[in-house]
């Protein structure tokens, strides 16, 4: 496999696992294709084609350095140039792979955090509602990734000759569904809130990070409260949304929810509006994604090196 069919293969999980459905996924291509049909002859210059065919514009090839067969892939959650220096040292590296957004996957970051508004709207949460409160969390998500350096890890691929990619969005909705298919699973099992850490700590990612005192833990909310209606509306789609989303997702009837992370100032909004929080755990959550789709590449015979906090399990039997 060469770095186009390696990320292509991305792009196809990714939207086999969406919320969205691929019916959902063509629609909002075809959407944008109408949008830039619309445009003067001036902003279509400065359009980025890549959207007509890539749903995930936070996930991205960043540099090719050679368009060879991949044999061997260094993998991580972070990639810094420290990473890039690392493959130099390792040597017969010849891809690495970010899960977190780079370069000017990085300045789209926001473009994929619409997604949440429909993963809200599936579990009761009106659309115009939905909609309305990310709409402002989005643009404060943009105005904050705008100062950031975000070649610098690029420029450091382009500069040792490596080739560089990542995965951002397309492996969380894989670590969602693998998530949500899991508590439908396990429904009639789950009542209380120890119930479902119980059940989180069973997946292997969770059990390696419970070993660094990074598991899955109850944030708001009591083991012994019940759980009521389960949500995986914090797993994909970008970043945080919007912290005035609590009281909205309380009042659709959801009674709990799992995240990766979650910040003070949502962690107050969940608790003031009486929504149990279990965050899985950020960095375990992230391998539990990109496993899935390494196992893709670990069954095309490509050797896998974990590295930057990647807890690689492979479900391949
Ligand atoms: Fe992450």
């Amino acid at each position: 496999m060469k770095v186009n069919e390696i990320f292509n293969l991305a792009i196809k999980k990714g939207i086999e696992a969406d919320f969205r459905g691929e019916e959902g996924i063509e629609k909002l291509l075809k959407r944008r294709r109408e949008k830039f049909e619309r445009l003067s002859e001036s902003e279509k210059e400065e359009f980025d084609k890549e959207i007509f065919e890539n749903p995930y514009l936070d996930s991205r090839i960043l540099h090719i350095a050679q368009d060879k067969e991949i044999k061997k892939v260094l993998v991580g959650i972070d990639i810094e140039p420290a990473e890039i220096l690392l493959a130099k040292e390792i040597g017969g590296i010849d891809l690495i792979i970010a899960h977190h957004p780079l370069g000017k996957g990085l300045a789209h970051l926001p473009d994929v955090m619409d997604l949440q508004c429909d993963v809200l709207n599936y579990y009761g949460v009106p659309i115009n509602i939905a909609e309305g409160l990310m709409k402002e969390r989005i643009s404060e998500v943009a105005r904050g990734l705008n100062a950031i350096n975000h070649q610098r890890t690029v420029d450091t691929a382009k500069l040792l000759g490596i080739s560089l990619m990542n995965s951002h969005t397309p492996c969380d909705n894989l670590a969602a569904k693998f998530l949500k298919d899991l508590i439908k699973k396990e429904k009639d099992n789950l009542i209380r809130l120890e119930n479902l850490l119980n059940l989180l700590k069973e997946i292997p990612e969770y059990k390696e990070a419970m070993k660094i005192g990074a598991g899955p833990k109850i944030f708001v909310g009591e083991p012994e409260r019940k759980c009521g209606k389960i949500a995986i509306t914090e797993i994909t789609g970008g970043t945080e949304g919007s912290p005035k989303l609590y009281e909205k997702m309380a009042t659709a009837g959801i009674g709990t929810i799992i995240g990766m992370h979650i910040s003070e100032e949502h962690k107050k909004e969940a608790e003031a509006a009486n929504i149990n929080v279990v965050i899985a755990g950020h960095i375990s959550s992230d391998s539990l994604g990109m496993n899935l789709f390494l196992d893709e590449l670990e069954k095309r015979d490509i050797e896998i090196i974990p590295c930057s906090g990647l807890i690689r399990i492979s479900r391949i039997s």
